[in-house]
């Protein structure tokens, strides 16, 4: 690894350490983006945890919010919807003073009052809708898709170079989980390069994605509509078919939608499958770089990949956070939460929890109880991909094995500058050998 890039990340991550320890607790706050891209995030949370578990940051970037930083505290917020509403928005997003004015356009017509995705919405709606797109990820579609997703990931993997560097996010990580999402929505297949675009278009910020300006951003995202309202205009007046887009335009429940709510629900699932999965797969290659030890177990005994799967999607935490808004004054931890507060859910810190997950740092692909973790949330909106997610993730992991004896990790990966997604932009890697 290049010293010079090593010692640069030590030298932020000993500043953030510091920082976060120095900063009085009454104006801590968590939520950098810079530190996240820097792996430098760790202390804040660390501190949190011990010193102020349930802890009132007053202004940031982000506005005021409260930080939950326990596992079971976590586990608390999320499955009390009643108290927990998500129908507010379900992450930090930056407030309007920070913006530059051209993120704000006055559009042509009011939105839909009614068009959030099912995420970013409580019960009945969002059970009704919920249960409309289940069946694409259930049990037995699965099944189903499995032979699909290991053909496909063969395939990747037969075309990979060896003996020659190359990017592992954007040759494997982005290519299987962009294949598996055209798949559900039987999306043209050539064109799947798009939903990847699009997927980034939406989790990055300026200039640490496809777009640099608003005015940018605005134009891929209306190319993204009309794309997916054509889809929609196809699928209506054919027969009903297994794939999302048409469950969504025959479900008795959405087929009515606007196209404001319709698009809404095909980006849920966009981000939904595409970055966590993506950067989980990526986070196995560096755990497994970064504790050889525990790739060297993995290589004697390949059954341990289910459970090296679910440690790796503990370990990474794709979403650092989700969100909820209080829906009365709450008391919660020792602490007076007041109504239309803001409440982060920080899975990226519970899931470092020592009270909960013993030695939570290390990365142990045969851990007792691998499918301990907060990364898939818990509750009324636990993921309802998780399954498909550990699929890809075990087979990718089940033909890597057969076929190269290394992934070596080069350099240090750049990751994400982002407070929500916890993933890799780049991960450069040599394969030195096939078996
Ligand atoms: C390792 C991969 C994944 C991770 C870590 C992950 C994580 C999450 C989390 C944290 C939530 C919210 C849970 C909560 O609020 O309690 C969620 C919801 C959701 N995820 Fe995933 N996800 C992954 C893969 C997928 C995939 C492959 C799909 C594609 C179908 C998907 C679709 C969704 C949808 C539609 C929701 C909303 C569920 C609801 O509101 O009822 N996710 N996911």
């Amino acid at each position: 690894m290049a010293d010079g890039v090593a010692d640069v990340l030590a030298e932020k991550q000993d500043l953030a350490r510091r920082r976060a320890y120095e900063t009085p607790l009454a104006t801590l706050n968590p939520a950098w983006a810079s530190a996240f891209r820097d792996d430098a995030h760790w202390p804040y949370f660390e501190r949190l945890r011990a010193e102020d578990p349930v802890h009132w940051t007053p202004d940031s970037n982000y506005g005021a919010f409260w930080s939950i930083t326990r596992y079971n505290d976590i586990m608390a917020v999320d499955t009390n919807h009643q108290v927990f509403s998500s129908a507010k928005g379900i992450g930090l997003s930056p407030k309007p003073s920070v913006l530059p004015p051209e993120a704000f356009v006055e559009r042509e017509s009011e939105p839909d009052e009614d068009a959030n995705s099912f995420i970013n919405m409580d019960p009945p709606g969002h059970d009704i809708q919920r249960k409309i797109v289940s069946p694409a990820v259930a049990p037995a579609r699965l099944l189903e898709m499995a032979p699909q997703i290991r053909e496909r990931a063969g395939l990747i993997l037969d075309s990979l170079p060896v003996g020659e560097p190359f990017d592992w996010v954007d040759k494997v990580s982005k290519e299987l989980t962009t294949m598996t999402l055209a798949t559900l929505f039987d999306f043209p297949f050539e064109e799947r390069r798009k939903l990847t675009m699009w997927s980034d278009t939406m989790t990055t910020a300026p200039g640490h994605g496809p777009w640099n300006t608003y005015d940018e951003r605005r134009k891929l995202m209306a190319d993204c509509r009309a794309y997916f309202i054509k889809l929609w205009n196809e699928r209506v007046n054919a027969e009903p078919a297994g794939d999302l887009i048409s469950m969504l335009a025959h479900g008795p429940e959405t087929r009515h939608a606007s196209m404001d709510q319709y698009f809404s629900n095909v980006t849920l699932l966009i981000i939904g499958g595409n970055d966590t999965t993506r950067n989980t797969i990526s986070g196995s290659v560096f755990a497994l770089n970064r504790f050889p030890q525990q790739y060297d177990k993995l290589r004697a005994n390949p059954a341990l990949v289910p459970s090296m799967v679910s440690e790796t999607i503990r370990w990474q935490t794709p979403l650092a956070h989700m969100a909820r808004v209080a829906t009365q004054d709450f008391e919660f931890g020792g602490k007076r939460i007041r109504e239309g507060e803001r409440v982060v859910m920080w899975y990226v810190s519970g899931n470092r929890d020592e009270t909960v997950i013993e030695d939570p740092y290390a990365y142990v692909i045969d851990r007792p109880h691998p499918r301990q973790h907060l990364s898939f949330g818990f509750g009324i909106h636990r993921c309802v991909g998780n399954r498909l997610a550990e699929l890809q993730l075990t087979i990718i992991w089940e033909e890597i094995l057969k076929r190269f004896p290394e992934i070596r990790l080069l350099e240090e990966p750049k990751r994400s500058y982002s407070i929500f997604i916890k993933g890799y932009e780049q991960m450069p890697v040599l394969i030195p050998t096939r078996h």
